[in-house]
């Protein structure tokens, strides 16, 4: 089974460890701005992080959840709300997601966790959203495509990965 859910404190450790040692991922989500990092300031940053959520009341928006399937953390969802590249007037959530370990791809899991955010963001008052990959990231694509998300930006050419050029996207859904 599949669940969002907030932070606990064993998370720590499933951070530490991918963004230090079981890294793939980063080539993916936005490999052109990765930048190298010790276990000893990872574990003092997700400690950080984890005192500033843990006591959250209930009626606080959660930006950012756990992913959770079967009992294991595998990965996390959240939003921003800088485009970066494009404005983003009405202030709507940009929703990113990851799942670091590869056995954890390609079975449902980032789609129906991208669904259940969303529908948890709806009962906290969003109907619209953005999401933003680049065009080498075709499980991003994929992904998008299959919730029904529609292109509304593109900049070619934007993001440089192992010496090629691809397209910045962005889509939004209105739901
Ligand atoms: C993007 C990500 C969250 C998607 O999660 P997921 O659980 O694999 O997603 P799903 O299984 O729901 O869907 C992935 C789809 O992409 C397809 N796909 C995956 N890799 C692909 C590839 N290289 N080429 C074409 N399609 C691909 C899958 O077949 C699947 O489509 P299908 O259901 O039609 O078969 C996950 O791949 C991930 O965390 N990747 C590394 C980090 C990352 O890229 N984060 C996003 C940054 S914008």
């Amino acid at each position: 089974m599949l669940l969002l859910r907030d932070m606990i404190e064993s998370d720590i450790e499933d951070y530490v460890r991918w963004f230090t040692k079981e890294t793939e991922w980063e080539n993916w989500d936005s490999p052109w701005e990765t930048v190298e990092s010790c276990e000893e300031e990872e574990r003092k940053y997700w400690k950080e992080y984890y005192d500033s959520v843990k006591d959250l009341s209930a009626d606080v928006t959660r930006r950012k959840y756990e992913i959770e399937l079967d009992g294991v953390h595998i990965g996390w969802i959240c939003y921003y709300k800088n485009l970066g590249y494009a404005e983003n007037k009405e202030n709507i959530p940009v929703i990113g997601l990851d799942i670091p370990c590869k056995e954890n791809r390609k079975n449902g899991c980032g789609t129906l966790a991208f669904r259940m955010y969303m529908d948890y963001l709806k009962e906290h008052g969003y109907n619209s959203f953005y999401t933003q990959t680049w065009s080498g990231n075709l499980a991003m694509v994929r992904v998008a495509e299959k919730l029904g998300f529609k292109e509304v930006y593109r900049k070619a050419n934007h993001r440089e990965v192992n010496g090629k050029l691809y397209d910045a996207i962005t889509w939004r859904l209105d739901i």
